[in-house]
């Protein structure tokens, strides 16, 4: 049976941030499940970063650890690793640095950093966010988006995520860049790289439903959420019949075409449809608005349409006029934050 153990954790300048710890956790994921990030890096033993100074208590034996980490005579001397300490007492570990930098999260949330950013057009970047080794990564469903805070700036905006969710806590955001934004203009400016986010979610009912023929429909951007699905089929399901239309303004803001390439490779029954507005003199391939596309597939499919408002509503009310069933309509809309949201 576990017990709980009180564990008292002092800062220099003696504050004071009081946890409980299972005698089968170690400290660290314990302040973690209960909303403090201690400093931490590795929570395997190898790198030191969580030392402290055992004041007061019991532990049996500290888990596998490096002796670079914490030599036996550290230990002797009453150091150890918070994140290879389970209790077998109440505790109280003093550390040699102040209260403030103990990070604070809510339930739900991932404290990451922005590792890349990465032109895909003159108006689009990939941006991508790994997640804090010391929470768990997180989980989420293909087409799903997350609540992203650039906390150097104070600003929220949602974005879905392009990728699958996996176990390298990377998180993958096709962000349009709009030179008057609050999110996306701090992006373009370029200084974003390396800064710190904050991740809550998973958010949204934008998921693949199962259907045997379906159609993704995406303008621009709303290619992020889209591509996750596709990304997921073409690893469970790659002998499924699928539709992607896929529109941008001109040809040079079609996104993603090799990432779609290597999708097809595996899907030999994707039809990728990548149709453009404005196209340039050396485009070959459809023109016109995503609507103009509907009409050659089956209107017996499930439809997936995500993008802008109006991209959106402009594709609902084709397919509803086609006499396509609302249940089989499923949509995403990038409707820009509202009036008093950060
Ligand atoms: C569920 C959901 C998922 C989303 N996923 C994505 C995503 O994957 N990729 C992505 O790029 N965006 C996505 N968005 C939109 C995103 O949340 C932001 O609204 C967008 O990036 C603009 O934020 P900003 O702070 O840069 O601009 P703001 O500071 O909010 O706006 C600056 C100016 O740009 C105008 N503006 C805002 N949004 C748009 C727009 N879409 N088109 C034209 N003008 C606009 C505003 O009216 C304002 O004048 C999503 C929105 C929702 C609701
Ligand atoms: S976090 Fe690296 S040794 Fe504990």
């Amino acid at each position: 049976m576990t017990r709980e153990h009180k564990v008292a954790l002092t800062f220099e300048g003696a504050d004071r941030i009081d946890i409980v710890c299972r005698d089968d956790e170690d400290v660290i994921t314990a302040a973690l499940r209960q909303g403090y990030l201690l400093l931490s890096d590795c929570r395997e033993g190898s790198c030191s970063t969580c030392r402290g100074f055992l004041v007061d208590g019991e532990y049996d034996q500290l888990l596998p650890h490096s002796p670079h980490a914490l030599s036996d005579a550290e230990e002797d001397d009453g150091l150890i690793l918070t994140c290879r300490l389970r209790p077998s007492s109440d505790l109280e570990i003093d550390f040699d640095y102040p209260a403030d930098r103990v990070g604070r999260y809510e339930e739900g949330t991932r404290n990451g950093q922005i590792v890349a950013i990465e032109s895909l057009s003159d108006s689009v970047a990939r941006v991508m966010v790994r997640t804090n080794a010391a929470q768990a990564p997180l989980q989420w469903e293909a087409g799903q988006y997350a609540q992203v805070t650039l906390t150097t700036i104070g600003v929220t905006r949602a974005y879905s995520m392009a990728n699958v969710c996996g176990a390298d806590r990377e998180l993958e955001f096709l962000i349009r860049l709009l030179p008057e934004g609050r999110f996306s203009g701090h992006v373009a400016a370029g200084t974003a790289l390396g800064e710190p986010v904050r991740i809550r979610g998973p958010y949204g009912h934008f998921t693949f439903r199962g259907c045997t023929n379906p159609v993704f429909v995406a303008g621009g951007t709303g290619l992020a959420p889209v591509l996750a699905m596709l990304r997921e089929l073409a690893t469970k399901a790659p002998a499924t019949t699928a539709t992607l239309v896929f529109g941008a303004k001109t040809d040079l803001d079609l996104l993603c075409s090799e990432e779609l390439s290597e999708i097809q490779s595996v899907m030999p029954y994707l039809d990728v449809i990548a149709t453009v507005g404005n196209p340039t003199p050396v485009w070959a391939g459809p023109v016109g608005g995503v609507t103009a596309h509907l009409n050659s597939v089956e209107p017996s499919a499930s439809f997936y349409l995500c993008g802008p408002p109006g991209l959106v509503s402009a594709c609902e009310a084709h397919l509803t006029e086609r006499d396509v069933p609302r249940g089989r309509i499923h949509a995403e809309r990038f409707v820009e934050t509202r009036e008093g949201q950060q």
